[in-house]
């Protein structure tokens, strides 16, 4: 078993020209100018949920776009990306940084019309909470560009009831996943017997979110490549879901690893302590 849990700091030289380019061509389009959060609240759509709508300006300073990606795709490396929405930052791949407009995939529940009329055919409709379809193709990435949350958060769910147990090490509860995430995660620890960890996993499983969550990166890994990633923006698994995640992925699927990326200046602060909200998270496929 391993992870790899760098704490890889930006940036590239090639990283800040891509994120000049995709600044340059906000001014181009005259879009309204943005920090890190939307461009729009809307698809101008006025029968489509109000999703808020982020740039591929967003995307490229978190580095959950980075130059290497980008360099990948323009050859033969393709993307899926789920929740797509309005896919300014898939659409600035194939304009900004010409890529093969074949190598990228969207989807979305519903598809919105702007991301079906650029990519035609490579464009799906489906949730992340069903079945997702056949795509014949196995992906070097699968994106959720701010998305796994919202999706996954439309689950029928008791919450993440742990969240307020972990770092209480007076409650049993507290220190057995403290000691599961040390142990299976972190790597560090005491070693977990069986029926510890048969308690744990009763307990994760009264959670039907986390149950969600694990089939939407289980449906993931599947469609993805050896050595594919899983490239998550926005998300905020707690640590003891993230261990649970990974253990059960590695049952079923076999090794996993993770990467964390934090970029130095769009660390969010909301979630931490709390929850494990480097942006983005990465599941590598082994
Ligand atoms: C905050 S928006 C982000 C859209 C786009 N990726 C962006 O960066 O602008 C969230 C997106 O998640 C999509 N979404 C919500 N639930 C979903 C589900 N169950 N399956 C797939 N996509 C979903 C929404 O339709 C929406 O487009």
């Amino acid at each position: 078993m391993f992870y790899r849990v760098p704490l890889r700091l930006q940036e590239k030289p090639l990283q800040r020209q891509m994120s000049f380019l995709a600044q340059a061509r906000i001014a181009m389009h005259k879009l309204p100018p943005e920090g890190d959060v939307a461009l729009e609240t809307s698809y101008h759509d006025p029968q489509l949920p109000k999703y808020a709508s982020f740039s591929a300006l967003y995307y490229i300073n978190q580095c959950a776009v980075t130059y290497d990606m980008a360099r990948r795709l323009k050859k033969t490396a393709t993307m899926l990306s789920v929740g797509s929405g309005a896919s300014h930052m898939e659409r600035f791949l194939v304009q900004g940084l010409k890529v093969p407009k074949e190598n990228i995939f969207v989807s979305d529940i519903p598809l919105v019309e702007r991301a079906r009329n650029f990519f035609g055919s490579n464009s799906v409709e489906f949730s992340m909470n069903g079945e997702w379809p056949d795509f014949r193709h196995k992906f070097d990435y699968i994106i959720f560009p701010q998305s796994f949350e919202i999706g996954t958060g439309q689950l029928h769910n008791k919450g993440s009831w742990t969240n307020d147990l972990f770092f209480d090490k007076e409650s049993p509860i507290g220190a057995l996943l403290y000691k599961i995430v040390a142990s299976k995660l972190w790597n560090v620890g005491a070693d977990v017997d069986d029926s510890e960890m048969k308690e744990f996993l009763h307990l994760m499983e009264d959670m039907s979110i986390i149950t969600g969550k694990l089939h939407v990166i289980s449906e993931a890994m599947i469609r993805l490549k050896n050595r594919g990633k899983i490239i998550i923006v926005g998300s905020s698994f707690t640590w003891e879901e993230l261990a649970y995640v990974v253990m059960k992925l590695e049952e079923n699927l076999g090794t996993v690893g993770l990467e964390f990326i934090i970029p130095s200046d769009t660390q969010s602060s909301r979630y931490v302590n709390r929850t494990v909200a480097y942006n983005p998270l990465t599941f590598i496929k082994a």
